[in-house]
């Protein structure tokens, strides 16, 4: 009798959870970006110039050039998008944005989803209207727009840091967790999953503290731009980050370059190479309107793209430098190891007799390689495996046995 009382109030007490379907269990954030997010993002390309009309162009060209399919899925508005606030303190778009919610069906009609940017300061980067003081205004108009990601920006927030704790570091650090947790809170309160995104350029050791405020991703440093002589220089400097990676939370080193500037192939691969082994958010930058096949065959290549897309998502560790040569090395979910090769140099035809360091990557002597550009299979491989590195070319590595 007893024990049928404990049933009937079990059930009473479990009902409630069993009715509520799995998915409504879970925290929202705790599910989104279980992967690097990919996507393509205007402000590499477009800067302060985009429109309502590139954003749809770009769906339509990253559902038909083949990036949708390979995982690209976030097309995320950056800076200049905002108008001026209503008498209710509504923020409305600028004339180059008429209609957000008709865009963000627009873009879900292709398949994709829809990033939009905003500050926790008064402005943005850009001199637009930012989100202080309006924080729960703005995630509920997102979400009511349909808005899939938001990147936050820190930017003018810094003049009022300054204001509230002059010569006081400490104190106007807890200022700026406490204003990326509040648009988190904001976030979180619509009820609507979107990605959030802090870029703060990596102030205060953010990797530390950016999953306690609810960061999917956080910006590490401050921002790339199409050249490869800070394109590695970012990249080179993630090295110790590894172990504030994972799933859901990701070091963001900034968007990618790949297809934009002077960059030579060997300078596209070595990028898209570097972000993927960093489990980096792969969110291109390019001119989507000038993908030449090449740009596309780097940008989607599955084999790369299985690499930074992991789901063990462990982040690569630098396990050799040596002048401009490194070596960096991740696990990957199946007991294969990712090695990659990098010549940062200016010398052509870089030719070294380095050992790939099996052992510190966590494979040994004798493990099967495949050379993942080249789309190769070498067969069991060695330390003193000989290979040539053209000037800013690398070697990509997926090592199993
Ligand atoms: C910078 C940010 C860039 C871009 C720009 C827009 O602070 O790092 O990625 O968003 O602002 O104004």
């Amino acid at each position: 009798m007893r024990s049928a009382l404990r049933c009937v109030l079990a059930l009473f007490v479990l009902a409630p959870i069993l009715a509520t379907p799995l998915s409504a269990q879970a925290k929202p954030a705790s599910k989104l970006a279980a992967t690097p997010p990919m996507g393509w993002n205007s402000w590499n390309w477009f800067a302060g110039k985009v429109t309502d009309k590139d954003i749809r162009q770009a769906a339509d060209l990253i559902a038909s050039s083949g990036m949708r399919d390979a995982g690209y899925t976030y097309v995320n508005i950056d800076d200049t998008w905002e108008g001026q606030r209503d008498a209710n303190g509504v923020l409305h778009t600028n004339d180059k944005f008429p209609d957000m919610k008709a865009l963000a069906d627009y873009v879900h009609s292709k398949g994709l989803k829809l990033g939009i940017y905003s500050s926790p300061g008064v402005k943005t980067c850009a001199g637009y209207a930012g989100s202080f003081g309006h924080e729960q205004q703005d995630a509920d108009l997102y979400a009511s727009w349909g808005i899939d990601y938001v990147k936050y920006d820190l930017c003018s927030f810094r003049d009022y840091m300054n204001a509230q704790a002059p010569g006081d570091t400490l104190k106007q650090y807890q200022i700026m967790q406490a204003a990326y947790e509040k648009m988190h809170l904001a976030i979180l309160k619509t009820g609507r999953p979107m990605v959030y995104s802090l870029c703060q350029y990596g102030w205060d050791q953010v990797w530390q503290w950016g999953p306690n405020v609810g960061a999917n991703s956080w910006r590490t440093t401050g921002d790339i731009n199409p050249s490869f002589a800070r394109i590695s220089t970012i990249g080179r400097e993630q090295a110790g980050l590894a172990k504030y990676a994972a799933p859901g939370h990701w070091n963001d080193p900034d968007m990618l370059e790949v297809g934009n500037g002077k960059l030579t192939p060997d300078e596209n691969r070595t990028h898209m190479g570097m972000w993927a082994m960093l489990a980096a958010p792969l969110l291109a930058g390019n001119n989507l309107g000038e993908l030449t096949p090449e740009v596309t065959s780097i940008l989607t290549n599955r084999e790369v793209l299985a690499i930074n897309q992991d789901p063990l998502g462990k982040q690569a560790s630098r396990i050799f430098a040596e002048g401009q040569v490194e070596i960096w090395a991740r696990p990957l979910a199946n007991g294969d190891v990712a090695l990659a090769v990098f010549n940062f140099g200016d010398s052509e035809n870089f030719l070294r007799g380095i050992s790939l360091h099996l052992a510190q990557a966590g494979a040994a002597n004798g493990w099967k390689a495949r050379d993942v550009w080249a789309a190769k299979n070498l067969g069991p491989i060695q330390d003193d495996y000989k290979f040539t590195l053209q000037k800013h070319a690398s070697l990509l590595l997926r090592l199993s046995h």
